[in-house]
């Protein structure tokens, strides 16, 4: 099945309840959750803290997407019985497989996330040990940014190499995805789906999250 993953990075976070509550109601499989550093990207968006302002408030897991340096370090402050996924970078890892491992042992599915620039190859020793490979198809950092079209061809890579090596990560697309562009994501491979401006900065943030769950339900 397919998730549709709205990001609260774009979100109005003067409203940040009633805009979850929004996305609920549209029908979204997962709270996408951007924490930025302002040194693995060069921007500072929130911690924990936030995230766990929503607990009580939603049913909806959060997946978390952890764009920072050392993330090991801040893994437990992101662990709630509402966390879903948590996701590092590749980049950020220069262990990647023991965080992995650590992820796993609070009982949260772990994902792995590698940059434009970084090649599906590098993850070939990992793929088996991981429930989620994200695909960035923008450079992390912020939102609202032009889809970068080489990710298609990552997405398709690892369907691929998930069929012919008997894998079973699932495989999240993050950046740029708009109306225009979500089928050939979906097309390409992708199980799910993160949008961020293309949602909140709609007049009707409810019936955009509704779109897109239709879109890809019918894919
Ligand atoms: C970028 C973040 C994305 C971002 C997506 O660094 O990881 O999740 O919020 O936003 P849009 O959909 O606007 O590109
Ligand atoms: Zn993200």
């Amino acid at each position: 099945m397919h998730k549709i993953a709205p990001s609260i990075l774009s979100a109005d976070f003067s409203r940040l309840g009633e805009e979850v509550k929004a996305i609920e109601k549209g029908g979204a499989q997962l709270i996408h959750v951007d924490v930025m550093d302002g040194h693995f990207v060069p921007n500072i968006s929130f911690g924990s803290t936030v995230m766990k302002s929503l607990l009580g408030k939603t049913k909806v897991p959060f997946d978390v997407h952890l764009m920072i340096e050392a993330p090991e370090k801040y893994l437990a402050d992101f662990v709630t019985d509402n966390t879903a996924y948590v996701t590092v970078h590749w980049e950020a890892c220069p262990a990647v497989l023991e965080v992995i491992d650590r992820i796993h042992k609070y009982g949260i599915k772990a994902g792995v996330s590698i940059n434009p620039d970084t090649e599906v190859q590098v993850l070939a020793p990992i793929l088996e040990r991981v429930d989620m490979v994200l695909v960035m198809s923008v450079y992390p950092g912020f939102g609202g940014q032009a889809f970068i079209p080489s990710a298609l061809d990552k997405i398709r890579t690892l369907r691929d190499l998930r069929k012919s090596k008997g894998y079973s990560y699932e495989i999240e697309v993050d950046g740029g995805i708009n109306s225009e562009n979500i089928l050939q994501v979906l097309d390409a491979g992708a199980d799910i789906i993160v949008a961020g401006s293309s949602i909140f900065k709609q007049h009707d943030v409810e019936k955009a999250t509704r779109g897109y769950v239709k879109i890809s339900a019918e894919r």
